[in-house]
This record gives C-alpha cells, sequence and structure tokens, in this order.
C-alpha cells in the first residue's frame, strides 16, 4: 500500500505506433537516443529519475549555498551519522564521482580489485586506476531460476583463492554492492557482510560497501535473514554498514535524490586525503559538486528511504511488477531483486540467435509495442562477458502507478504473443570504448 499521494502531474504520452517506429530508427535502435518525451514508461532507470518528498522539497528552499561550511552539508552530515553510522563525508556530484575520489587513492597499477558484482562505472574506474576488476558473484546468481535468499552476495572462498594466486598485497580493497545491480538487484546478507569483513582483515584490505541501494538491502535483509524479523528496517540498514570501512554512494538511489553522492570513511588519513582529491575533482568537501539545495533534499531523502512506509511500498511496487509479468508468462529473473524486473530476453525471444542480441532487441520491441523503456544488461552492454541475456525494468521511486505497471505487462505479453516474426540487430557503428558501448552505439535490423 501506497502511504503518499501525488500532488505534482507530469504529462506522458504514448505516440502513434508509426512514430515510435521512426524514433527508434533515428535512435539507431538504441534507446539512449531517444527523447524522453517520445517514452511513455520509462524505465530505463532507477537513477535520479524519482518523485521527491514534500519535505524534499521544502528543505530545499531552504538550502544553504554557502561555498565552505554550508548549513545544508551540515544537514547531509548528520544524516549520513545518523542513518548510516559513519561520520567521516565527502560530498560529490554523483556516485561515479564518489567512486572517482576513492577508488583513485586505494587502486594503483597492478592491483586487483573483488567485487560480488562491478556496476560498469565502478569497473570502469578500477581499471582507469589500472586495477583489475574481479567479480566473484556465489555460484546460481548468473542462473535466472536458480533458488536463493542472497544471490547477490560475494563468494569469500573465490576471493580467497584469487589472494593465493595473485599475492595478498596486491588486493587493496574489497567492494561488495549493496544491492548488487549488475545481478539483478540481488540483495547481500548481514552474514556475507561479517565475512567480507573478516576476509578484509586477514587480507589487510579496505572494506568498501557501494551502498546506492542499502536501503533496499535492507528490507530483504528483514524478509530473509535468521534473527532480523522483528528488527526495525532503519536498524538493520545501519548494522549492515557498521562493518565496512567506506562506503561509496549515488543519492540517486537510495539519497531519494535527483542528484548527488558522497564518500564516507572512518579512518582519518584517508579522509584527509578523499578531501584533498576531492577539491581536484568535485568540488570543496562542503559540497563537493552539489548544490547546497541538493544536500537539503539528500538529508531529507536519507531518512525517508529507511521508513517502513517507504520502503514496504516500494519494493512492494517492484515485487508486484515481477509478480504480474510472470504471470503473464514473461519470462523474468528470480527471486525479484529491489528496484527492477529483470525479463530473461533468451527465453523470451528464443529465436533470436545470441550473436544478433536478443536482449537489445527485446528493449526495442518494448518500444515499439507500447512506448516503455528499459535497458539491455547482457551481450550488448557486456561484450564478451559470460552473462544472462537480462532486459532491466527499473522503477523510479514513488512515480509511476499500477495503471503504467499494467501497460509494462500488456506490453510484454504483446511482444511474446507475435515473438516468431521477430528477427535481432546488427552492430553499424560503435565507440572506441568497448565496456561504454551501449551508450551509444548505432544498430540496425539484420
Ligand atoms: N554503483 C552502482 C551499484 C550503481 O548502480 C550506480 C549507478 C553507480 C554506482 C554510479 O552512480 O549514477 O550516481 O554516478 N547506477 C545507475 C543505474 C546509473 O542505472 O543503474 P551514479
Amino acid at each position: 500500500m501506497f502511504s503518499y499521494k501525488s500532488s505534482m502531474a507530469t504529462p506522458i504520452r504514448l505516440l502513434p505506433r508509426e512514430q515510435r517506429e521512426g524514433r527508434l530508427r533515428e535512435a539507431g535502435y538504441n534507446v539512449f537516443d531517444l527523447g524522453a518525451d517520445d517514452v511513455f514508461v520509462d524505465l530505463l532507470t532507477d537513477s535520479g529519475t524519482g518523485t521527491m518528498s514534500d519535505a524534499q522539497w521544502a528543505a530545499m528552499v531552504r538550502g544553504d549555498e554557502a561555498y565552505a561550511g554550508s548549513r545544508s552539508f551540515e544537514r547531509l552530515r548528520a544524516a549520513v551519522s545518523e542513518v548510516m553510522g559513519f561520520d567521516r563525508v565527502v560530498p560529490t556530484h554523483q556516485g561515479r564521482g564518489a567512486e572517482n575520489v576513492l577508488y583513485g587513492l586505494l587502486v594503483g597499477e597492478g592491483d586487483v580489485v573483488p567485487n560480488n558484482t562491478h556496476f560498469d562505472t565502478t569497473r570502469a574506474h578500477v581499471a582507469e586506476n589500472g586495477g583489475d576488476p574481479v567479480d566473484c558473484p556465489v555460484e546460481g546468481a548468473d542462473d535466472p531460476d536458480a533458488e536463493g535468499a542472497f544471490k547477490g552476495n560475494l563468494d569469500v572462498e573465490t576471493v580467497r583463492t584469487l589472494a593465493e594466486d595473485v599475492d595478498a598485497e596486491r588486493i587493496p580493497a574489497i567492494v561488495l554492492t549493496m544491492t548488487n545491480n549488475s545481478m539483478a538487484g540481488q540483495p547481500v546478507s548481514v552474514a556475507n557482510v561479517e565475512e567480507t569483513r573478516a576476509l578484509a582483515n586477514e587480507l589487510d584490505a579496505t572494506f568498501v560497501i557501494d551502498a546506492c541501494r542499502f536501503a533496499e538491502n535492507a528490507h530483504f535483509v528483514r524478509r530473509r535473514e535468521d534473527g532480523y524479523a522483528d528488527r526495525p528496517l532503519a536498524e538493520i540498514a545501519h548494522e549492515q554498514l557498521s562493518h565496512a570501512d567506506a562506503l561509496v554512494m549515488s543519492g540517486k538511489k537510495d539519497g531519494l535524490a535527483n542528484v548527488g553522492g558522497f564518500v564516507a570513511v572512518r579512518d582519518s588519513d584517508l579522509f584527509d586525503r578523499a578531501k584533498q582529491r576531492a577539491i581536484l575533482y568535485e568540488g570543496f568537501p562542503t559540497y563537493g559538486g552539489m548544490a547546497g539545495r541538493d544536500m537539503a533534499a539528500m538529508a531529507v531523502g536519507l531518512r525517508e528511504a529507511v521508513t517502513e512506509e517507504y520502503l514496504e511500498a516500494r519494493v512492494g511496487q517492484v515485487e508486484r511488477l515481477g509478480e504480474r509479468l510472470y504471470e503473464a508468462g514473461v519470462p523474468i529473473y528470480t527471486p525479484v531483486g529491489g528496484h527492477a524486473v529483470y525479463l530473461d530476453a533468451e527465453r523470451a525471444l528464443p529465436d533470436v540467435p545470441p550473436k544478433a542480441f536478443p536482449g537489445q532487441t527485446l528493449v526495442c520491441e518494448l518500444y515499439r509495442e507500447g512506448g516503455v523503456r528499459g535497458v539491455e544488461l547482457g551481450s550488448f552492454a557486456f561484450p564478451g562477458a559470460d552473462r544472462p541475456e537480462l532486459v532491466r525494468l527499473a522503477l523510479p521511486r514513488r512515480t509511476y502507478h499500477d495503471e503504467h505497471l499494467e501497460h509494462v505487462v500488456e506490453t510484454a505479453a504483446a511482444v511474446l504473443e507475435r515473438r516468431e516474426g521477430i528477427d535481432g540487430l546488427e552492430i553499424v557503428s560503435e565507440p572506441e570504448n568497448e565496456s561504454l558501448r551501449h551508450f551509444s552505439a548505432e544498430l540496425r535490423p539484420r
């Protein structure tokens, strides 16, 4: 049940089918190149696309734009301290800014960085600093049908073996991405956090949590992990982070803000160095590339994100979309994650051969059929990786209603109904950096 009502209406429209086909052609069959006005239900991302509360808007009006010592920064710092348990906070313009600040300090040439699964910007920042980003998901994580309460966990044994192979000194940091976005938004257990802590101690590595979706993660911990059923969500959210040495955060997710992020650390020396690096790339350490009003909005958002009313409605809506798609016969990754439903394109479009990008083909068909925009996270986005062919439908927070979800389900079911006539795509042009190709490559029907 939603614990809010909407008081601002943003018009959206469903273009006639012919026009959608034209837009798709003009965009080179790449939905990143569509104008948002031409999209009816936009599930491209849950990042910065959510609806803010009246309390957040009120805080924005009172944002303090002082360059140094801003009151809004102090509010943000206090919220991070209270909600997440870290007192040393360096604000940044968004999550990847935080990654640049932290990984630029921790990672050097020849280092190896294990992560339950790297998000694409995380991978790029580790590599940019000369490191080798290694994914260490648990067994079955990439199987859309495998059961498991915490398919987002880090496989600590894989990391141990890695440490024997590469010389433990070469592992400066171990990262837990919570929830695991590149692995279908699956949660991480507190037990796994504790194991990772012990491992980081063994290897003398910095334990970093990518906390983008830490609140959604807490929801799953309470539902699925022994001993947490009766604990308040805010307490669980805090506890999961209590074992880490550092956080990277995108406020565009569980900060419930439209922009912003931060690094938070425990060590005072690392804090000083992070502030210095932030001055170079982000801004003075009491604004870090954010406007004061954006820090003010995030300070309120972080507190709202761990409330019972908000989280029940949020994760419940994603779950409901998953259930309805499943009931309509649309193959999805199960269990459903925290911020998105991931479609299994290989099974949805079995006649499209792997080399013809079944995932990207499904993305285009969803737009063609119903003006729905999702994103491919399979062979088009991760060339050469051995991954399931997934299409992510990410729900912006507090934004869409049941009717929109119903439209998405009908659209996906209609695509499946005519799947026999659907052929795949081929690439016409792509950028030099292959790992970022899904943002700008152009395709055409085969
Ligand atoms: N880490 C994770 C796990 C993320 O999902 C993202 C962003 C980032 C870091 C970077 O944060 O966008 O604020 O710079 N994910 C968005 C997405 C873009 O669509 O999943 P950012």
